[in-house]
């Protein structure tokens, strides 16, 4: 009802202002990285792994290919990301070193439960989810766990629930990257520090809802857009164009940038928005010269740039400045804006933002 919606229109965007409370809450009692933060015997399953395989649908499994970067690039394990639903009725190869992580928000999607069921039938015993309840039937199922704390999540486009599994999927990063001495007590402290400073960063971010609401109005005209992102922020920019079709229904696809010349340039026009995540990483130029591909064939872009990322306005180029680079955690602020351009979208376009049309919150049936 009214009164637990606050302040706000809907609950969705009450959600996704909820996101500094509900990281703080996903990393409360967090002192140290270590393996028993997922459980007990977690130190034996990290130590006799060899490899991750991440098995989610929808929201949580962009977050799964967020943390195939992170899993590669700081715990240097070798890491496949796949949607449950193809996993689970295809032939693969088994893996028993592998470490099985499903994401779940609600712990009961059919698919996920039927996949990770299907990793142990082929001898995979070495099992962890990534949960936002305790009781469900996925954290029951799993060996070990992590719960996050994003609390019950009402709106079906999932934001909040995204951004603490993103939370504890850094966290699972650093203590696999401890267990295979690739992580120093600096660099430990390093990461805590700018993971406690989250909330803080969030609410920056959130500032820049106005900015958004501006280019909203733009974006209620159109049939289709396009998001690029390159490296740790391609899952971003997928996200990213899920949020706008699940709940405003124009037609969005997202693209690692890189791939632009080998098809969506094609698509490129001065109908076509191309959402950009630009955070100031060593793809930033990269990134620049795939803009210049857009902009010259008449294309309008819309950047959520950092800080420092010198990317400057122009006739054909919006820009939304984030307020400071995250560095690896970036993932979890850059993705804030775009719930909140799909959000306002929406709004501006008439949808019933929490329920969209043909779609439930938890799909518990195939
Ligand atoms: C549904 C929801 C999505 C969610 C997906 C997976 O499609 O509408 O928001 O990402 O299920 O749900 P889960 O509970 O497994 O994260």
């Amino acid at each position: 009802g009214a009164a637990e919606l606050g302040p706000y229109r809907h609950f969705m965007q009450k959600e996704i202002f909820e996101q500094p409370r509900a990281i703080g809450d996903t990393l409360q009692g967090v002192e140290g990285i270590s393996p028993e933060l997922f459980g007990d015997g977690a130190y034996k399953v990290f130590k006799d792994i060899d490899s991750v395989l991440i098995l989610a649908c929808g929201t949580s499994y962009y977050a799964g290919c967020t943390a195939k970067y992170w899993l590669e690039s700081i715990a240097g394990i070798s890491t496949q990301v796949e949607i449950a639903s193809e996993y689970r009725y295809r032939d693969s190869v088994p893996n028993p070193r592998s470490l099985v992580v499903t994401i779940t928000q609600s712990g009961e999607t059919a698919d996920t439960l039927a996949a990770l069921k299907h990793a142990r039938s082929l001898g995979m015993e070495h099992t962890l989810t990534i949960c936002n309840v305790a009781t469900s039937a996925m954290v029951r199922e799993c060996k070990l766990a992590y719960i996050t704390r994003a609390g019950i999540e009402i709106g079906v486009a999932s934001t909040k629930a995204f951004s603490t599994q993103l939370a504890g999927l850094f966290l699972l990063t650093l203590a696999i990257a401890q267990t295979r001495g690739r992580l120093s007590d600096a660099q430990e402290a390093e990461y805590l520090r700018a993971m406690r400073h989250l909330p803080v960063a969030l609410q920056g971010v959130l500032a820049l809802e106005p900015q958004i609401i501006a280019w909203s109005q733009d974006f209620a005209k159109k049939q289709n857009a396009l998001f690029l992102g390159r490296g740790l922020h391609y899952p971003i920019a997928l996200e990213g164009a899920l949020k706008l079709k699940e709940i405003s229904y124009i037609h969005a696809e997202a693209y690692p940038a890189g791939e632009l010349k080998h098809g969506p340039l094609a698509l490129v026009d001065s109908e076509m928005p191309v959402v950009t995540v630009a955070p100031n990483d060593a793809l930033v130029d990269k990134l620049k010269s795939n803009m210049q591909e857009v902009k010259a064939r008449g294309g309008e872009l819309y950047v959520f740039a950092d800080a420092d990322s010198r990317i400057e306005s122009e006739p054909g180029v919006h820009v939304i400045r984030m307020p400071e680079h995250y560095g690896a955690l970036s993932p979890i602020l850059h993705v804030v804006p775009l719930q909140l351009l799909a959000y306002h979208t929406a709004c501006a376009r008439g949808t019933d933002v929490d329920k969209p049309r043909n779609l439930a919150k938890s799909v518990t049936v195939e």
